[in-house]
């Protein structure tokens, strides 16, 4: 909550966008707002609450959304439950979920990883629980209601259900090959590195050190430190969300199995028109990065594959995948390796963080596909197949890989990745696979294969598979094992 107890509410805004969709549309509309603490926008309704630090900054916002050219209906109005502050304090929904103001505050260990205080085996049981538990709620609480059409071979009591336990990953610690550390002030109020304390919307603006963190890798706990001596030595200010002001956003670091990384630094472009002129970073912060990010396997045990700047001002966290990437050294991309499989690894590109793990997944999977019943190799439809890696996982085992992906370049990624582990038998499809999957199927007749010779594999990102394409493969006969 705001000091003045006012905030300001948006009216008339498109409904079923989420708060970083709402936040570019705002930006976009209005440029920058200084000041803001609390973005509140519900999904599925039509409007946009804003709360800013000071009185004036929610003024200087009100005139510029007025005359933002949108057909939005803006007005200023009272916050509720003001005195009832608390030092997350907002009026949004989820403030049940958030920490209680006379709770201890929580360690960043605490907050990325709310389950590292178990062994791993009670977090096993943890996963499997919840699993169990979605898995009836989600699949058979919708047998009985019949919204879906579940033909043969489709498991249809809870006792038919050949439930086989979570797979544990050969790697607990360290294991995530790839990283986002934020650049902000710290408790103390000292620029600094690490990962943040809690969420913009429950009022946490503040990052701590990743030391006590399991699942990140020595290598990466390295590059934190290194980040941290070159904001020392830089002494520009870390970005502020609140006042979208600062220069140093975040680190990105990737590692791949062969000691190499690929690290890239977010800056606010507009921090400081002699640090950044025309998309250009001055040379001598380019070369005080490449002082502190020279590395050779020999003395810091890891080899800087590529070094890159991305140029991001936007005020949400998630900066558009086509920002613009200045490369200060190195390569574009380097190699990581799956099985026997090479795949291309950009900084910004979708791959498993957990790689060890990846291929005991992969494995699982290829050893389900190869249970079809025929005689004679499954055809693969690989949806969502993003740079092709699980179809070209099990490429020795199929006759066909069908890879289907609305992402062009992720489709061009797996086109290379076919070519470079000498894959000739798998096509990729770009468009989204609601639109391209039936017409698919037809064209290629995989309607009328041998039944049960059709094998699907989606690995969907997180809002799930189009309800099209889940009728495509439910009523698809010949495949059977999804
Ligand atoms: C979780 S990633 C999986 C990538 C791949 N299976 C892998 O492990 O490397 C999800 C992929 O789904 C793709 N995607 C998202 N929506 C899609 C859609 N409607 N149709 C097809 N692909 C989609 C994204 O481009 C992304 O590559």
């Amino acid at each position: 909550m705001s000091e003045h107890g006012t905030k300001i509410c948006i009216q008339n805004f498109k409904r079923q966008i989420n708060g970083k969709e709402a936040r570019e549309k705002l930006f976009e509309v209005t440029g920058v707002l200084d000041g803001i603490i609390l973005f509140d926008k519900p999904y599925k309704r039509t409007q946009l609450y804003i709360t800013f630090n000071t009185k004036e900054n929610e003024q200087l916002a009100y005139d510029k959304i007025k005359s933002g050219n949108a057909n939005w209906k803006v007005f200023i109005q009272e916050e509720k439950n003001k005195g009832k502050r608390n030092r997350e304090g907002d009026d949004n929904n989820n403030a049940s979920k958030k920490q209680k103001s006379d709770e201890p505050p929580k360690t960043v260990s605490q907050v990325v990883t709310p389950l590292a205080h178990l062994t791993y085996e009670e977090q096993l049981k943890h996963k499997e629980t919840q699993h169990l538990d979605l898995i009836k709620k989600n699949y058979f609480a919708k047998l009985q209601s019949r919204d879906f059409d579940f033909t043969k071979n489709k498991k249809t009591s809870e006792d038919e259900f050949d439930w086989r336990g979570i797979i544990p990953s050969p790697v607990i610690n360290g294991y995530r090959n790839n990283c986002e550390f934020t650049c902000a002030k710290d408790d103390s109020g000292k620029n600094s590195v690490g990962f943040l304390l809690g969420s913009f919307v429950e009022g946490k603006t503040t990052v701590s050190g990743v030391d006590d963190c399991l699942h990140i890798s020595q290598t990466s706990k390295m590059l934190v430190k290194k980040m941290q001596a070159l904001i020392d030595e830089a002494g520009q200010d870390c970005y502020n969300k609140v006042d979208n002001k600062g220069f140093w956003r975040q680190m990105k670091v990737r590692e791949n199995s062969h000691q190499e990384c690929l690290v890239a630094i977010q800056i606010n472009p507009y921090y400081n028109k002699d640090l950044v002129q025309d998309k250009v970073l001055c040379e001598d912060m380019k070369n005080l990065i490449r002082k502190h990010f020279d590395l050779n396997k020999e003395s810091d045990g890891v080899l800087c594959k590529g070094l890159f700047v991305q140029h991001y001002g936007g005020i949400s966290n998630a900066a558009p995948i086509d920002s613009y990437l200045e490369k200060l050294c190195g390569q574009d991309s380097f190699v990581e390796t799956l099985g026997s499989y090479k795949f291309n690894v950009s900084p910004y590109s979708f791959f498993q963080v957990n790689s060890r793990g990846a291929e005991t997944l992969y494995g699982i999977a290829s050893e389900w596909a190869m249970q079809t019943g025929s005689d004679q190799k499954p055809i693969l439809l690989d949806v969502c197949c993003g740079t092709g890696t699980i179809g070209l996982f099990m490429s020795s085992k199929v006759e066909k890989i069908f890879g289907i992906d609305n992402n062009e370049s992720a489709c061009r990624d797996a086109e290379q990745n076919a070519k470079a582990n000498q894959v000739e038998n798998a096509q990729y499809i770009c468009g989204k696979a609601e639109e391209v999957l039936r017409d698919l199927l037809k064209k290629e007749n995989l309607n009328t294969v041998e039944e049960g010779r059709l094998v699907a594999v989606v690995d969907p990102p997180r809002a799930g598979l189009h309800p099209n394409v889940l009728k495509a493969i439910l009523n698809c006969n010949s495949l059977t094992c999804l």
